[in-house]
């Protein structure tokens, strides 16, 4: 007997607690994701995959939570803001530039910008995103070859703007853009995910630069010298 009712306070002290932090349950999100990237060449489109493997739908949507996804986009590659634009006009693509993109400049002068899609999707079973992505031309080398660009892993960004509703675990702040316009900033959670692909190496075929005009010239011109100074050694022997 006396085993059975403490038991039953303790049932009712976790309750309690359960209340007092905000009454409501933490989010439990536990999230996979997977990525691909299709086509060859200097465009790409890269294609992920986002799943929750433990979370009921309901509740997800009852939290008003929103997901997006924040990608690092290096020199050498680059978004195109038109197709962007495009893209979200068409409610194909909900996404936010930050940087400014010069489409037209070569790699070596170009800079780092970063890419916000938000995940409209209030389903957080299954969402795919897919982001067309464009690799810059890189300075010709020597004898040509391939380019080598990493693509770093997408971060995912949680806000849940209702209080009381918030996920489960620390995790680290980030402040990014609340939506699509860009016109006010939020405070984010990065959450971790469990990443069902590895690192991506995209290669990007290089100019050689054997081929190029100025080497021709230069090439041809210390041909010329070289066959006049031959020739003017064979007038001088033959004087
Ligand atoms: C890309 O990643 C490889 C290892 O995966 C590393 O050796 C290389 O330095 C990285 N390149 C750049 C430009 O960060
Ligand atoms: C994307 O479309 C939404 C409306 O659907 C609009 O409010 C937003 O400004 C657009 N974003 C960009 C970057 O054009
Ligand atoms: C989010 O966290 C991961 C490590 O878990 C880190 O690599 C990434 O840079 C973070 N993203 C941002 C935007 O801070």
């Amino acid at each position: 007997m006396k085993v059975r009712q403490l038991y039953v306070l303790f049932i009712i002290l976790l309750q309690f607690t359960c209340i007092v932090r905000g009454g409501l349950e933490c989010l439990n999100l536990q999230l996979s994701v997977s990525q691909k990237v299709e086509n060859e060449g200097f465009h790409r489109n890269i294609n992920w995959l986002i799943e929750s493997t433990n979370f009921d739908n309901e509740n997800w949507r009852t939290s008003n939570c929103e997901i997006a996804l924040q990608l690092d986009v290096p020199p050498e590659m680059f978004v195109n803001p038109d197709e962007i634009l495009n893209l979200n006009r068409t409610g194909q693509i909900s996404a936010y530039i930050d940087g400014s993109i010069n489409v037209e400049a070569p790699a070596h002068e170009s800079t780092e910008h970063k890419v916000y899609i938000y995940l409209k999707s209030n389903s957080i079973g299954k969402v795919s995103v897919e982001l067309p992505v464009h690799l810059r031309y890189q300075r010709a080398v020597i004898g040509g070859g391939f380019g080598k660009i990493n693509l770093s892993k997408p971060s995912l960004l949680v806000l849940c703007p209702i209080a009381g509703r918030e996920l489960c675990g620390d995790y680290s702040k980030v402040t990014a853009p609340c939506d699509s316009t860009g016109q006010h900033l939020c405070v984010w959670q990065n959450v971790t995910y469990q990443a069902l692909f590895d690192d991506v190496q995209l290669f990007v075929p290089v100019g050689d630069l054997d081929d190029y005009p100025i080497v021709s010239v230069v090439t041809l011109l210390l041909g010329c010298f070289g066959s006049i100074y031959i020739l003017s050694l064979l007038s001088t022997m033959s004087i």
